[in-house]
């Protein structure tokens, strides 16, 4: 039994039975198992009457639980008088159970958790009891600690956290037994407090709590002791512990008065947003405060409001936030100098003192302005933890440098899944990147903000797979690699089973980075381009292909996880590719009446369908499981025009062409690739635009194409004429005057080996017929074959750029420079970027840092050449030292170049709507590079930087929303 220690650091295989854990239950007997129960007897949970109140309600949990799963309840016993052998869990928390304390004696095991924070030891003990032969014995070194143990069993034997959130069905057995000779400890985990801030609520969740649990008296919902305890048990279920309730319209001490009591008798740490002081919300000060919420002009009054509510709070497990912000989430006045503040915490200790609570968990967080108050000078005392924040958009801003990092209280991370404020709201459905926030934590844990990790989550669903994610990070840092596949495939196979489970991952993971491209909000009929790089019919196409894989799974999933499959996969991939298509026809809609085109007539009406069918994607939602999620699928987000959410949806604006007169320029034109003008028809006269196709070589992303169109009022016939060696996915057809033919997209290509000469400019003859009368247009392809010599290596121009996506080809990550590096490493994170190891915090030098060295060949001079470097939008977190990268090409001595350039006293820095809307910066360097193969050489000085992508542009660079695509490579 003196072998914890080693099996706790092998014990690391991913389990089906619980996201992550070391099994400990298994469904068929072995040598040496212990059979819990089974459909004839019921498992019996001994925990003492002495134990924690939440230890006891957890017992009786995991007793149902155990109901769940084989049709008979266990049996919850606080005495050993009354019970029989076999199938004994006892649980117990050390210095609260007597039995639980000689137990671990005898296992002289005590002091392996012993003063660990929650943390729990799971084994089997023979004899524990006369007349019991032998027990799983659940022990914890804290409150929490036994819970977590308890509800570890529940999630092992098939109950997900999910049970009621999501609706996860449990999985039948007829009988549960332990593995052999279990010898576990779990804890303490990485983040001291984890957990979630209910933020945002309004449509959603408080139309969700007026349906289920009614309205109060004063009009808001009624989110009372009973609702919260639907979130304490999915939280410690989620092995988190800390929770900032509902403040938009909610009270939490004062809207229920049994809700901080339940919280405590839970084992939930109950904090309030970091706006709202001393565990009191703000509706609280509105309501009964007098006066200005305003510490200069009001103390007299504010004082006493913050004293009483530490006064209530006293008696519960309570995460008090200090300090002091304007009212409603706004900065204090202009006025107000930090000595001001200094004098608000100063009252605040000094409140806490007098209540005798000094040494109760305390935080200070750096939220917008109040980070310039730090970086200004503002200090709080060393025991509070300073509670640092992202840019609202899950890009932290600040983390402890080595000048903050030996304060006894610590840091951690204030971060968002959902936000209300500039430059959009996010608050629809989930465009959690899940890579990226495995990025974040773990570079928050690694410079040491390791004590507070809170999310806001907005209305909780449909958040649950990034929640556990991030959850599970903060649970065990080490756990999980940066590829969310393992990860989802594990918690797939809990809520779905194995079947199911690397389809349902690889989905997921997919929705999280298309998803994540741009949040839906801040999506436009026109950002992505239906001109350049066919990228709004890529865009639609992916998002396609992912509601066609989604809608397989949907169908094979067994019919009692259907309704969860819903909420958490398939509704999130059918609204978002209905809303991107929205978009993205709204966007050639508008481009087509331009042009003329009869066919736009149709995309309004498609635009206007899709538009109706996100209303009935919706309705399916809230009317699922006959309503139980009603409300839940309110939020706005068709319509905006500002950072706010529009109060009414509406479509983007919608153009109809005039299709009972005829165009004043022919019966047909065609539009060509990269020129969203339309060229001249030959009754426009003039001929100022004609129409050129980019060039086509054999390196070229892709083919191109050009649409021909009706802009007559009767149905048109079109013949395309084109050089033998032009390939043409159509060469004739008919154009009807409505509908979706009225128009038609066709594929040019060359077939090299037809060419007699390398280069050259050949026409492409687009002839309209209606009533035996023709019109005829042109269409010019210009070519180059030319081919790079043999030996050439890496990416390859074309279209006048090279583009590399480094995740793609994590080979190169391997390259010998960068394993000779002895740390830090690259570190892939698939289809997302490039980044340092976390433990890479150091900063790093073009001496220290491994090169990432890219072979490519460009073809082409050019003067102004340039290399832009895509990074994900990360921000500096250490003021003294901005992140940084090198760029070179061959042997050039390497150029270092700082990324964000930060602004004045903690404001965000110039550029970052644009970057935390487009998901990255930009860097752009200006470098000169002759035709011929070279060698692009980066470094990344910093783990805080993310690449993501690497664009030298020849002059041949369009603007688009994702860049251009991937040039062809040679390996
Ligand atoms: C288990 O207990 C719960 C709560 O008391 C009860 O609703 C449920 O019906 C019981 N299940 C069985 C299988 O007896
Ligand atoms: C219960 O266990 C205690 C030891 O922890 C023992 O002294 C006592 O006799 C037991 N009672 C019964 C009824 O077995
Ligand atoms: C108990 O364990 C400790 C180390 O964990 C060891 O030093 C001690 O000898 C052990 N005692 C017994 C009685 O096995």
């Amino acid at each position: 039994m003196r072998t914890f220690g080693i099996l706790l650091l092998l014990a690391r295989t991913i389990s089906v039975l619980g996201l992550g854990q070391t099994p400990v239950i298994a469904f068929e007997p072995s040598s040496g198992s212990l059979r819990l129960a089974d459909s004839s007897t019921p498992v019996q949970i001994l925990v003492e009457e002495s134990d924690w109140k939440g230890v006891i309600r957890t017992a009786n949990d995991l007793a149902h639980d155990f109901g769940r799963v084989t049709g008979l309840n266990g049996t919850v016993l606080h005495s050993n008088a009354t019970t029989k052998s076999p199938g004994v869990i006892i649980a117990g928390t050390i210095g609260k159970s007597a039995l639980v304390d000689r137990l671990l004696f005898t296992l002289n095991t005590t002091t392996a958790i012993r003063g660990q924070w929650e943390t729990y030891l799971t084994t089997i003990v023979q004899s524990p009891l006369p007349g019991i032969p032998s027990a799983l014995l659940i022990a914890g070194s804290d409150k929490r600690g036994t819970i977590f143990g308890l509800y570890s069993i529940s999630e092992q034997i098939g109950v997900s956290p999910w049970h009621f959130w999501a609706d996860v069905p449990t999985k039948r057995h007829s009988a549960i037994y332990t593995v052999p000779r279990t010898n576990t400890i779990n804890g303490p985990p990485s983040i001291k407090y984890r957990g979630i801030f209910l933020n945002d609520e309004a449509p959603a969740l408080s139309g969700w709590v007026r349906a289920k649990y009614g309205t109060l008296p004063n009009g808001a919902a009624a989110m009372n002791a009973d609702f919260y305890a639907t979130i304490f048990e999915l939280l410690l279920r989620l092995r988190a512990n800390l929770l900032y309730p509902a403040m938009w319209d909610g009270q939490f001490a004062v809207d229920d008065k049994r809700s901080q009591a339940r919280a405590d008798e839970y084992g939930i740490v109950m904090g309030t947003s970091h706006t709202e002081p001393m565990a009191r919300s703000t509706k609280e000060w509105n309501v009964r405060g007098a006066g200005a919420w305003n510490w200069k002009s009001n103390r007299a009054r504010v004082e006493p409001f913050l004293k009483e509510g530490a006064e209530r709070a006293k008696p519960y497990e309570t995460l008090f936030t200090i300090g002091m912000r304007g009212s409603h989430d706004t900065p204090m006045s202009a006025d107000v100098e930090t000595s001001v503040l200094e004098e608000i915490v100063a009252s605040e200790r000094a409140i806490l003192k007098d209540l005798n609570m000094t040494g109760v968990p305390q935080s200070w967080c750096l939220y917008k302005e109040v980070q310039g108050y730090y970086e200004a000078g503002m200090r709080v005392p060393d025991d509070v933890v300073l509670l640092w924040a992202d840019d609202n958009w899950g890009n932290i801003r600040r983390l402890p440098n080595a000048k903050d990092n030996n304060r006894t209280g610590g840091a951690g991370v204030y971060y968002h899944f959902d936000y209300v404020g500039d430059p959009r709201n996010y608050k629809w459905i989930n465009t959690v990147i899940l890579q990226k926030t495995w990025h974040q934590i773990h570079l928050a844990h690694a410079k040491n903000a390791r004590d507070i990790w809170v999310v806001n989550v907005g209305d909780l669903k449909p958040l649950e797979i990034p929640i556990n994610h991030v959850l599970d990070m903060a649970y065990d840092i080490n756990r999980w690699e940066a590829d969310p596949v393992p990860w989802l495939t594990a918690w797939a196979d809990r809520e779905f089973g194995t079947d199911e489970a690397k389809d349902i991952a690889r989905i997921a993971a997919r929705f999280s980075v298309l998803a994540g491209q741009r949040k839906f909000e801040l999506v436009e009929p026109d950002t992505w381009s239906v001109s350049h790089y066919d990228e709004a019919d890529r865009v639609m196409a992916s998002w396609k292909e992912l509601v066609d894989e989604s809608s397989e799974v949907y169908k094979s999933v067994q019919e009692s996880a259907k309704a969860t499959y819903f909420q958490t996969i398939h509704h999130p991939i059918v609204a978002g590719e209905n809303f991107h298509k929205t978009m993205i026809l709204a966007g050639k809609n508008r481009l087509h009446a331009l042009q003329g085109r009869n066919y736009a007539n149709w995309l309004a009406d498609e635009v206007r369908k899709a538009f109706g069918r996100d209303h009935i994607l919706s309705k399916q939602y809230n009317e699922l499981l006959n309503g139980k999620w009603s409300h839940m699928m309110d939020q706005t987000h068709f319509g905006y025009s500002s950072w706010q959410q529009p109060m009414r949806q509406y479509t983007p604006p919608l153009h109809y062409v005039q299709t009972l007169e005829p165009g004043l320029n022919g019966n047909i034109r065609v539009m060509a690739e990269g020129s969203p003008a339309v060229g001249p028809m030959p009754d426009d006269g003039a001929n100022n635009d004609p129409k050129i196709l980019p060039q086509l070589s054999p390196y070229s992303q892709s083919r191109r194409w050009i649409e021909v169109f009706s802009t007559a009022i009767a149905d048109v016939s079109y013949e395309i004429k084109a050089e033998p060696f032009v390939k043409l996915s159509e060469r004739s057809g008919e154009l009807p005057v409505n509908g979706e033919g009225s128009s038609v997209k066709v594929f040019v290509d060359i077939d090299w080996s037809k060419l007699s000469k390398t280069s050259g400019n050949t026409t492409i003859t687009i002839i309209g017929t209606v009533d035996g009368k023709n019109d005829t247009t042109t269409v010019h392809l210009p070519y180059n074959s030319a081919q790079a010599p043999s030996g050439t290596k890496g990416a390859i121009e074309a279209d006048g750029y090279i583009s590399y996506e480094p995740w793609k080809l994590p080979e190169l990550l391997q390259a010998k420079d960068v394993e000779e590096a002895a740390s830090p490493r690259y570190l892939g994170i698939s289809e997302y970027g490039v980044t340092l190891a976390p433990s890479a915090i150091s900063t790093l030098t073009e001496k220290s840092a491994p090169i990432l060295s890219i072979p490519f060949f460009s073809f082409t001079t050019y003067s102004n050449s340039s290399i832009t470097v895509y990074f994900a939008p990360s921000l500096n977190t250490d003021p003294d030292n901005p992140m940084a990268y090198t760029v070179a090409v061959d042997g050039q001595t390497p150029k270092r170049v700082q990324i964000v350039k930060d602004g004045v006293k903690g404001d965000l820095p110039a550029g970052w709507d644009k970057a935390v809307t487009m998901e990255r910066w930009e860097s752009k360097n200006m470098i000169p590079i002759q035709p011929g193969q070279h060698t692009l050489k980066l470094q990344l000085l910093d783990a805080g930087l993310v690449l993501k992508k690497i664009v030298v542009d020849f002059g041949g660079v369009k603007s688009t929303g994702l860049g251009p695509p991937e040039s062809k490579w040679i390996a």
